[in-house]
């Protein structure tokens, strides 16, 4: 079966605890982390991660969309997260490896996250470090997008390199995710689904959680 991990980002933020809750159902929490550099938005931050890992058990599956993720990596792991995904584009490639070592030396989860433009050869260097590769289906920045249909290739050949490590290493797509796009996905070879809007804004979370990691 698919992992299921709601973005939070979709979320009411005026009553984030029972949000959580409304979730709980699900494998994994996304987090995203937009910094106004690295993407045109700013959502949120170490706080309301520490916040948040107060009231879940859940696995934090944090989303790094900034700038010189070398800075945080570390902090993000001290305030919660589980599994820290960074973005191949947001650094010199020996500060991404850096990052990456970063968080495997705290015992997390590693990742590596491709813009729609961005080839997925370009988390080849650093594919023994990975515990997640992270196909953006749709720009960084914003939910409630459209899923751009050439992120399905890329899915197969992401799960090609997953395969050829010969260890787990997740194959996450995350952007306009629903039932459609999502039987895809699961189709080219993704391990996990991150779905903001279409879990958040459906009247039984639950079964739309359900429903999604039925697709798979
Ligand atoms: C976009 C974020 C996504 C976003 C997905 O920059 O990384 O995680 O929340 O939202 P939906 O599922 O609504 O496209
Ligand atoms: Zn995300």
């Amino acid at each position: 079966m698919i992992k299921i991990s709601p973005s939070l980002l979709a979320a009411d933020f005026t009553k984030l605890g029972q949000e959580v809750d409304s979730i709980k159902s699900a494998d994994l929490l996304h987090f995203d982390v937009m910094d106004g550099i690295f993407v045109p938005n700013i959502s949120f931050g170490l706080p309301v991660l520490r916040a948040v890992r107060g009231v879940t058990k859940l696995p934090l599956d944090v989303h790094l969309m900034i700038t010189k993720p070398i800075n945080y990596v570390e902090r993000f792991c001290e305030f919660g997260a589980d599994m820290v995904t960074i973005h191949v584009e947001a650094d010199e490639p020996e500060n991404i490896r850096s990052a990456l070592l970063k968080v495997k030396a705290l015992g997390k989860k590693a990742g590596l996250s491709v813009k729609p433009a961005t080839p997925i050869r370009a988390v080849e260097p650093y594919a023994e470090l990975l515990d997640n590769i992270l196909v953006m289906a749709v720009e960084p920045g914003f939910g409630g997008q459209s899923f751009i249909m050439g992120a399905v290739d890329k899915i197969a050949e992401a799960a090609e390199i997953a395969a050829r490590l010969g260890r787990a290493c997740d194959i996450e797509v995350d952007g306009g995710v629903n039932p459609e796009t999502g039987r895809l996905c699961a189709n080219a070879g993704a391990t996990a689904l991150v779905a903001g809007s279409d879990v958040f804004r459906a009247a039984d979370r639950r079964a739309r959680i359900e429903l999604l990691r039925g697709l798979k």
